[in-house]
């Protein structure tokens, strides 16, 4: 190709690139505000979340950090419509205007996640044995539950930007959830998937299954923070 061409369309897009990447960090900076001083009489997120937002898992606070940032927007929607009922997170998460809950999202979800990948990784041929490990990895065909690691990706680190991670969550968090759908007390969207494995799992499926994604590795930082499950 024309070297002054490539020249030229160069200078044309710098602008471009410059405005774009300009536009993102102030996404960010706005959710980091967010994030360490509230908003509209919120909270600030880090108080519960952790600092990082590697969550507190003794007290059931969820980490937030490297989920995809569309999940972390629905969940906000979700919550402040009602749909996912939370006497904690509705009056903060309706406090926000639409353009802050989606920078927060971004915010969170551009933060170092605190499973530690590393860890997970070289632990992944160690021979299935226990129940909680088996569902995860295997499912229960019997009972028509399909491996969570088929949608949560392997050990649960996440696929994509909804599908949310499991790996390092509080245990309490976890088990909340998944009677939460069991219950109808969160929102069955999309397509009714979690509700549809939900139904299937036993009190000892529920305990057993997050037993196993709490015990998973978390990074030293994470596990200085976020204390023990
Ligand atoms: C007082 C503590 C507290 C504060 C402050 C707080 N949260 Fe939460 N948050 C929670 C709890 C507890 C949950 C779990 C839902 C529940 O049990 O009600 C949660 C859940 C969430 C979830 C869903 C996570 C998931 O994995 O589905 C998101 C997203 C979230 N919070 C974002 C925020 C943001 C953004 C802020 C700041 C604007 C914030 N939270 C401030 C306690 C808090
Ligand atoms: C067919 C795909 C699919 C399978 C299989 C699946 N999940 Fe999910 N799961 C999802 C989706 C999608 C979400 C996000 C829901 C939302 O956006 O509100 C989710 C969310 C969750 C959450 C909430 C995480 C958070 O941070 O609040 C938990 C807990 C969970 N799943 C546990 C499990 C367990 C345990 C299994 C296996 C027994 C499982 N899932 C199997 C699709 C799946």
């Amino acid at each position: 190709m024309d070297r002054k061409f490539v020249i030229s369309i160069a200078l044309l897009c710098w602008p471009l690139t410059v405005a774009m990447s300009h536009a993102a960090e102030t996404v960010i900076t706005e959710g980091q505000r967010i994030a360490s001083s509230g908003a509209h009489g919120a909270a600030a997120c880090i108080s519960c979340h952790g600092a990082k937002g590697e969550g507190n898992a003794a007290a059931g606070f969820p980490y937030l950090a490297g989920q995809g940032s569309a999940y972390l927007l629905k969940q906000l929607n979700d919550i402040a419509d009602g749909v996912r009922p939370s006497p904690v997170m509705q009056a903060i998460a309706k406090a926000l205007t639409p353009d802050e809950r989606q920078a927060v999202s971004v915010y969170f979800s551009a933060l170092p996640h605190p499973f530690d990948a590393a860890a997970l990784a070289a632990d992944s041929d160690r021979p299935v044995t226990e129940r909680g490990e088996w569902l995860a990895s295997r499912g229960a065909w019997d009972k028509n539950i399909p491996a969570c690691n088929q949608c949560h990706g392997p050990a649960g680190t996440g696929v994509g930007t909804t599908f949310p991670a499991l790996a390092g969550q509080s245990k309490n968090y976890l088990i909340a959830q998944l009677r939460a759908w069991q219950t109808g007390k969160r929102s069955p969207l999309p397509l009714g998937l979690m509700p549809a494995v939900a139904y299937q799992l036993s009190a000892e499926d529920i305990e057993a299954v997050s037993s196993y994604y709490a015990g998973l590795p978390v990074s030293a930082r994470a596990a200085v923070s976020g204390s023990q499950k």
